[in-house]
């Protein structure tokens, strides 16, 4: 494909919204504001549409897309829901929540965007911004997060337009995000499965759904055959190397804090930032990319990053600190 595209920087509002509606329906590629990150947006149903989309993030293609849509009804279009997937959209949607359910007989989704599987993953965001392009397009958008693959996830228009620039169409810009970490992923399989840890918490879907949320049988760390298999082991890598749980910081490290941050070698650090000072998990979550890219950009010899509480989207937080450390 092109790599040399003049991507267009839009302020969200109605005509950003109407060229993006014409930019997907001509198969083009749009970044938008999700509540949790930017995703990066193609028709559902336009399988060269879906390969751009592959390319310019740098995609593995084995690695299945979550459609979009705008209400449940355009959602059981294209995925089938049994009572207790019902039950969770009823709850969550729109939110920050993906539920992949069996595909539909004659599913509008490509095969391209699925991998071929007979699942399909789909999700009704709460943005206003992105509940507006949904609605100006009319069919499902596929999206992921609008980051070069492999690399931090966008929660402003400016991680967009460093990581995509000249690769894809448009970028509407609806200011920061208000989440922060991707929407958690249940499959909605016998037992449901929690496949990724996101900015809907464990606790409030085994609320709804009165059992608790089976994990993936297969070892985390194997990415051979993953259950959602975008959740390769090296993932949301910054460049400098993270380490975590520090309870120190060695000279030259930055240090991505949380909570009191009163660590022995504080002085020498490169940089310090505080994901929440007052140890506020929804707000370190919004938080969490951002200052990872920025302290990043400072070029430290590592980032030494503080315990996290596994609870609440701490799990989720945990969870992208993990593959952020994991050497490459
Ligand atoms: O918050 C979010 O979910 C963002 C915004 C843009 O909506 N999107 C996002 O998409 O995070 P992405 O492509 O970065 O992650 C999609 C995840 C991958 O881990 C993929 O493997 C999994 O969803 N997935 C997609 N279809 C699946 C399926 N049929 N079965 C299991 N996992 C699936
Ligand atoms: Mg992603």
């Amino acid at each position: 494909m092109k790599m040399d595209l003049e991507t267009l920087i839009l302020p969200a509002g109605q005509a950003a919204s109407e060229a993006a509606a014409r930019t997907l329906a001509a198969g083009g590629l749009v970044a938008f504001p999700t509540e949790t990150v930017y995703g990066l947006g193609a028709d559902a149903a336009n399988a060269t549409a879906i390969a751009h989309l592959y390319a310019a993030k740098g995609r593995p293609a084995f690695n299945p897309l979550i459609a979009h849509v705008a209400d449940l009804a355009a959602a059981r279009r294209i995925g089938r829901f049994d009572a207790r997937a019902l039950k969770l959209a009823e709850a969550f949607w729109p939110g920050p929540l993906t539920l992949v359910v069996p595909k539909t007989e004659g599913c509008p989704v490509a095969e391209l965007a699925t991998a071929g599987l007979d699942t399909v993953a789909i999700r009704i965001p709460a943005h206003p911004v992105a509940q507006a392009i949904l609605r100006a397009f009319g069919g499902a958008v596929v999206a992921p997060s609008a980051n070069i693959s492999g690399h931090v996830s966008p929660t402003l228009a400016a991680h967009v337009e460093s990581d995509l620039s000249g690769r894809i169409d448009l970028i509407v810009d609806g200011g920061p995000v208000e989440v922060g970490v991707e929407s958690t992923i249940i499959g909605c399989f016998e037992a449901p499965m929690l496949l990724r840890p996101g900015g809907l918490s464990r606790e409030r879907i085994e609320a709804v759904l009165g059992v608790p949320l089976a994990r993936p049988p297969a070892d985390e760390s194997d990415d051979s055959q993953p259950l959602a298999p975008g959740m390769l082991a090296s993932h949301y890598a910054p460049r400098a190397c993270v380490r975590l749980n520090a309870r120190d910081v060695s000279p030259g490290e930055a240090l991505l804090a949380f909570g009191p941050a009163r660590l022995p070698g504080l002085e020498a650090a490169a940089a310090v930032m505080n994901l929440s000072r007052a140890g506020d998990l929804d707000e370190a979550a919004a938080n969490l990319f951002g200052y990872l890219r920025t302290l990043d950009a400072k070029g430290p010899r590592a980032i030494a990053v503080m315990a996290i509480p596994e609870e609440g989207l701490g799990e989720a937080i945990n969870d992208r600190l993990r593959r952020a450390a994991v050497a490459r």
